[in-house]
């Protein structure tokens, strides 16, 4: 499985073309890449190619995870791993005993019996970690395959909000191997902070930002992924088995437009990249906008002369939100360049 292959909300992987060009064209003499809300991190695997060293961040335990699975320039036995993954694969899951992931999320998330396997290779991952039996990056890769795989069967419309009731789940679970990224000498650092306290400390030549725009909180949306990746096994509560609140996001909050006033403010950088798109206008409340176009342009400017690019998008729809101009828009500032 590769870098893309995982359903997520306002992932740009269909929209990296069209924001390579823009950099190529109008971030000239740039060699590093500060991707600071990095989400699936197919924005910097997009363009490994075009700088010598990135910074890439996300505050959920689940993303950290990944970016060490595909990113991290560590050794590995690719044979050890795929020998794991054949008898993972060959346990037979009639016969395992119940766990916490069966417990909780049995016949709601996924199948019972795929629900029992996904709680035995979690533990086992653990276990083979502790005895030695891996290396870092084999535990690293070992855990976002089996978030990638099981994300795949997973009985939801692509988040965790809730889970699709009424309907036969799928019982169709099968371990398969993330593939790691090679980056051929490049520097990366991985980082799972706070956006804005992160900026404070991280100088490079351009900022990739794309934070949420909406109320829809990604430590709740990516909750089973954050709860089978910390692995610390809270109470769950409520219909969808959420664990105690964590990492809520102000940029999903009314302070949403101060907050990326302070990000915009502190960032140390050559360029600011900001992704927006326009579903401040949509129907649902949750999916209207925290901040309008209009306040991310003026906030911007205050750092340098700002364009503005924009594109017609097909945006992630679990079907509630009726909302058909939908625009994708790119804006990049030349810090410290005014207009003329
Ligand atoms: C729109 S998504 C980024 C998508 C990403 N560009 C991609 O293509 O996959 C926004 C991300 O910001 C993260 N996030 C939200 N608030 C944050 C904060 N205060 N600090 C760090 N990360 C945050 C969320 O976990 C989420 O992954």
């Amino acid at each position: 499985m590769n870098i893309n292959n995982r359903r997520y909300t306002g992932s740009k992987y269909k929209l990296m073309s069209w924001i390579k060009g823009l950099l190529e064209e109008h971030c000239v003499d740039c060699n590093s890449f500060f991707d600071v809300f990095g989400g699936t991190g197919v924005v910097t695997a997009s363009v490994i190619d075009m700088y010598q060293s990135f910074v890439i961040n996300d505050f959920l335990f689940s993303n950290e995870i990944i970016y060490k699975a595909f990113f991290l320039q560590e050794a590995y036995d690719q044979n050890k791993l795929d020998n794991i993954a054949k008898a993972y694969n060959e346990i037979d899951k009639s016969k395992l005993k119940s766990n916490y992931v069966s417990k909780n999320y049995g016949d709601k998330y996924f199948k019972m019996e795929d629900a029992k396997l996904i709680g035995y290779i979690r533990e086992d991952i653990k276990s083979k970690k502790k005895k030695g039996e891996i290396a870092d990056k084999e535990y690293y890769i070992l855990l976002a395959s089996l978030l990638y795989s099981f994300d795949k069967s997973a009985n939801t419309v692509g988040h965790y909000e809730a889970y699709i009731k009424g309907k036969e789940i799928r019982t169709d679970f099968t371990f398969g191997l993330i593939e790691p990224i090679d980056l051929q000498g490049k520097n990366i650092s991985i980082y799972r902070e706070d956006a804005n306290k992160l900026a404070k400390s991280i100088k490079a030549d351009i900022a990739f930002v794309d934070p949420p725009y909406n109320s829809r909180q990604y430590s709740r949306f990516y909750h089973v992924m954050e709860t089978i990746t910390k692995w610390d096994k809270p109470s769950l509560t409520g219909t969808a088995m959420k664990p105690p609140e964590e990492n809520m996001s102000d940029y999903c909050r009314s302070a949403a437009p101060k907050t990326f006033e302070d990000l915009v403010k502190h960032l140390d950088v050559k360029y600011i990249v900001v992704t927006y798109n326009n579903t401040y206008n949509s129907k649902s409340t949750s999916s209207k906008n925290k901040i309008t176009l209009e306040e991310i342009k003026a906030i911007l400017e205050k750092r340098g002369k700002t364009l503005v690019f924009e594109k017609p998008h097909q945006c992630f729809n679990a079907g509630k939100t009726e909302f058909t101009d939908h625009k994708e828009f790119v804006f990049i500032t030349k810090v410290g360049e005014k207009d003329a």
